[in-house]
């Protein structure tokens, strides 16, 4: 009587691998999209659960499993939502993607890669322009929750800092 128990765990084993594998499958393909649209894959991360392009107006719409971050270059914070005109070789109109710069974080508003052969992508922050290597972005990443507190605790640190020495040198 023990085999065939051992088959119906093996067969129930063998039933959740491919069930958790559908959603990390399904997530795959958003990183293809963004190949097939001249864009590198790793340009979001693997936390991808769901997304949607709207054909009419080019709006694509990532939903991740939560808020993370991921380096490549600097950091880069990913909202819930990522959302952004979707073209070749761009996203523009962007809303929840942001990237630290001098401990600040930027909200990148369009990300463009007009030359692959050029081997860069633009980062374009309204207020800034950074140029990164494409390699940067070749594979997703997993990204992680706990940058979270490390940036902040670090932006509290610095401004809590500046906060002190002005409260200082107003009090002298
Ligand atoms: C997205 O970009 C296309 C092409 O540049 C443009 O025609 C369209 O109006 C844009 N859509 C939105 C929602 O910004
Ligand atoms: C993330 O998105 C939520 C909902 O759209 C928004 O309320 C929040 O301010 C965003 N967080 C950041 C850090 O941009």
């Amino acid at each position: 009587m023990a085999k065939p128990y051992f088959f119906q765990i093996l067969f129930g084993f063998l039933g959740f691998i491919l069930f958790i594998s559908v959603p990390a499958a399904g997530g795959g393909s958003i990183h293809e999209l963004l190949r097939d649209h001249g864009l590198p894959a790793g340009l979001l991360p693997t936390a991808v659960s769901s997304y949607n392009l709207d054909l009419e107006t080019g709006v694509l719409e990532a939903h991740l499993d939560r808020p993370c971050y991921a380096k490549y270059d600097g950091m880069v914070f990913f909202n819930e939502t990522v959302r952004g005109n979707l073209s070749y070789g761009g996203l523009r109109g962007l809303v929840g993607l942001s990237q630290e710069e001098l401990f600040l974080w930027l909200p990148v508003k369009e990300i463009l890669v007009a030359d692959p052969s050029s081997g860069v992508i633009l980062f374009d922050m309204g207020v800034a322009h950074k140029q990164l290597s494409l390699s940067l972005f070749e594979n997703p990443q997993d990204c992680s929750v706990g940058g979270e507190k490390f940036g902040k605790g670090l932006i509290r640190m610095i401004s809590e800092g500046i906060g002190r020495k002005l409260i200082g040198f107003l009090g002298e």
